[in-house]
């Protein structure tokens, strides 16, 4: 295990690697995996630790217990530091946007979230900024907010708009509804839903296929989706065709001359049936 994640807390987070894969959950299962400070603080030092750690190509996102996350703890988030000095207040709820979307939308390894069970409110947040999702069909899901009188705030309106069809996700916000898995793979919000038995072979069986592409480019392809989204065509075209050449330029394994060189000369692979044989 690297220095950095032996130095973990390993209280509010757990965190194992194991093949390449870092297992992250939310570590409350009394509290159904409630957000409180204490995770807040925590996960952002988790994300250090699994930045710099060459033994760690891929993290799951996950939840202790029967719950993935019950959403953000509404006395230790909301009432307690609702009471106490804003600047305190101001500092939790920054620390809270850079694990929860600010950090994870751009985290530079591939991302997972492994929905186990229980998601609300604050939870789709991290659900929607990680990379892929996978659901256990036995999962519960729900925009609860409206059902204590605020609105999903912080960036959940917005990430369940870029994620879900206009009309289920103004169903889902202005009812508080609950659904499960499968409705949840229906809609868009996880790649696949599958029974829980199965879910963690699922997710293992597609990290293991995001750590055979090339990291680099891996990187630069989801950085590239999220930033141009919100540019004009042209912008992204430009955005898009300069990040091409510095990829290129920049990649540690020269994927693109590999990958080249052993479709057209050795023949080996075929680019469009999988990847290139890395060294
Ligand atoms: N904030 C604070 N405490 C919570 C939260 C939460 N979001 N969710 C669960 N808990 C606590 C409960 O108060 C309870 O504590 P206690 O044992 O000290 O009494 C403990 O966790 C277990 O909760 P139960 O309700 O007893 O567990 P159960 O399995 O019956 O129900 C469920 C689980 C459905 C998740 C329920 O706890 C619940 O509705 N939680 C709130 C979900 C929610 O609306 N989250 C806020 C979304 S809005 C936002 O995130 C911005």
């Amino acid at each position: 295990m690297s220095d950095a994640i032996a130095a973990l807390p390993q209280q509010n987070v757990l965190v194992t690697v194991e093949e390449g894969i870092a297992w992250v959950s939310l570590n409350r299962p009394g509290k159904r995996n409630a957000i409180n400070p204490g995770i807040v603080f925590e996960m952002n030092k988790v994300l250090d630790a699994l930045e710099e750690t060459d033994a760690v190509k891929c993290v799951v996102m996950t939840g202790s217990g029967e719950a993935f996350s019950a959403g953000m703890d509404l006395k230790e988030y909301f009432r307690e530091p609702d009471a106490g000095e804003p600047i305190a207040r101001e500092r939790l709820n920054r620390a809270n946007s850079a694990w929860q979307w600010r950090r994870l939308m751009y985290y530079p390894k591939p991302t997972i979230a492994m929905v186990n069970g229980w998601c609300f409110g604050g939870a789709f947040q991290f659900l929607c900024a990680c990379d892929l999702a996978v659901s256990a069909d036995e999962a519960t899901f729900g925009l609860s907010e409206i059902n204590w009188g605020i609105i999903p705030a912080g960036i959940v309106t917005k990430s369940v708009a870029a994620a879900l069809q206009q009309r289920k996700a103004m169903y889902y916000i202005m009812t508080g509804d609950t659904f499960d898995g499968k409705e949840a793979e229906k809609i868009g919000l996880v790649n696949f839903s599958v029974p829980k038995a199965e879910m963690v072979d699922k997710v293992k069986s597609i990290a293991k296929k995001l750590m055979e592409k090339n990291p680099h480019v891996l990187r630069a392809c989801k950085v590239g989706y999220h930033y141009t989204r919100e540019m004009s065509w042209d912008m992204a075209a430009e955005y898009l065709g300069s990040k091409i050449d510095a990829t290129k330029f920049r990649d540690p394994e020269q994927g693109a001359v590999k990958g080249m060189s052993q479709f057209l000369d050795e023949k080996s692979y075929r680019p469009g049936l999988g990847a290139y044989k890395r060294d």
